[in-house]
């Protein structure tokens, strides 16, 4: 069968990875959707349960660090677009093992760019037609300061802001913890292949992602799932941390956009205009989740448990999207509450998702499923 487009997504068995590859199955049954995962840990396919028999998919298991065998599928698949979201995504595992992180965000993405760089050099057409997308976060910019503690309205969001600062693509990177060190240098590498090469090369940094689908290490489903077993809600340090969250499914829209229309070598932040102090967001949750189980109000709030800080927590992360709404038109389209809503009923509708990833069932879905396909 022959396509229109041949695209490479990395990481779509993950989280984010996973809204990505179903959007594009859904929306483009033209192009050739290839899902390049390694199946990690934070990898599960019964994230992908509703498209794996479209005619338009396809899973390979293989680790982007094997150049030599990423060098054989390019051709093979004649892959012209890749969208790359493959990496090791949490921070606290990065401050006990950098060494993978630098493996797979470093090396696993050159890589990449140069299996991508040998293949499309040898076609008649050379980088004609092609693109390379690397996914990246507003963690690479470091931290903003907190100068309004108490939280101050703003002209671009109906919630508070934090401080006066914002990142923007002009930011100058300054990362703080090995997963945004490793993260940054991948930046670095995706943009030297374009300013080397002439590789049609795109870089977005978001801000943190909630939804569907996300592994229960990170703080809002770890949580969800906490309270619904009654079991403490560790929150690093006083809380008073600012994170800025964007619904994943506005995140994969804005990655449809940008593959299609974004500008050659550009830079785009993509986030919520919506922060939040951490504290702020896990009383939120603790209520959502209370209402929907049919606690009374606040019957959870006793779980909430102040531990340890994270060493070297960033204090504040906060997008400047504006240049992507006004070149692209791109804007978050849902409203915190209704996202957070969403996203608490799909983890409590979605118990045996959850109960095979904590039990690590999960795991034995690709060898019954894929192993003689
Ligand atoms: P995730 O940890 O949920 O998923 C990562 C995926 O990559 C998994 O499916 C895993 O199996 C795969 N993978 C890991 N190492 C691999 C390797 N060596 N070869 C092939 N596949 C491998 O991550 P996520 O939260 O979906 O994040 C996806 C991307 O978006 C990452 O690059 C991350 O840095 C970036 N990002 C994430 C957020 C967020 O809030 N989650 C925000 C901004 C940017
Ligand atoms: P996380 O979901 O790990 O995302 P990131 O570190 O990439 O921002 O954490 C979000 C915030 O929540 C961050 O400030 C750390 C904090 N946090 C806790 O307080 N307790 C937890 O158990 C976790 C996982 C995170």
């Amino acid at each position: 069968m022959s396509f229109k487009r041949n695209i490479i997504i990395t990481g779509g068995a993950g989280f984010i990875g996973c809204h990505v590859v179903k959007l594009f199955v859904d929306k483009y049954p033209e192009y050739h959707i290839i899902n390049l995962d390694n199946l990690t840990y934070a990898g599960n396919l019964a994230n992908l349960r509703d498209i794996e028999n479209r005619a338009n998919y396809t899973f390979i298991k293989a680790d982007i660090c094997d150049f030599d065998r990423i060098c054989k599928l390019l051709p093979e698949y004649r892959v012209d677009g890749f969208i790359h979201l493959a990496a090791e995504s949490h921070v606290d595992r990065s401050i006990k093992d950098p060494f993978t992180f630098a493996r797979t965000n470093v090396m696993g993405t050159l890589s990449l760019l140069q299996a991508a760089k040998l293949y499309w050099e040898s076609l008649p057409e050379g980088y004609e037609g092609k693109r390379f997308y690397h996914i990246s976060t507003d963690e690479v910019y470091g931290a903003l300061e907190l100068t309004c503690p108490e939280g101050m309205s703003s002209e671009f969001t109906a919630h508070k802001i934090y401080g006066d600062d914002f990142f923007k693509e002009t930011t100058k990177y300054n990362p703080h913890s090995p997963y945004s060190a490793s993260k940054a240098s991948s930046d670095h590498f995706v943009r030297a292949f374009h300013d080397t090469y002439k590789m049609p090369t795109i870089v977005t940094n978001c801000s943190n992602n909630y939804g569907p689908y996300q592994f229960p290490e990170k703080l809002i489903p770890l949580f969800i799932n906490n309270i619904r077993q009654r079991k403490p809600l560790p929150v690093y340090g006083k809380g008073e941390n600012v994170r800025d969250w964007l619904y994943v499914e506005d995140h994969a829209r804005a990655i449809d956009v940008i593959f299609h229309n974004g500008k050659i070598a550009a830079t785009y932040n993509i986030g919520g205009f919506n922060e939040w102090k951490n504290i702020d967001i896990i009383k939120v949750v603790i209520k959502t989740v209370d209402k929907l189980l049919g606690n009374p109000e606040g019957h959870s709030l006793d779980l909430i448990t102040y531990v340890t800080d994270r060493k070297g927590h960033d204090l504040r992360y906060a997008i400047d999207s504006t240049n992507l709404k006004k070149e692209l038109g791109w804007e978050p389209s849902l409203q915190f509450e209704e996202g957070i809503e969403k996203t608490v009923k799909w983890y409590l509708d979605n118990q045996e998702w959850m109960d095979n990833v904590t039990s690590g069932d999960y795991q034995r879905y690709y060898e019954e499923t894929y192993r003689n396909k």
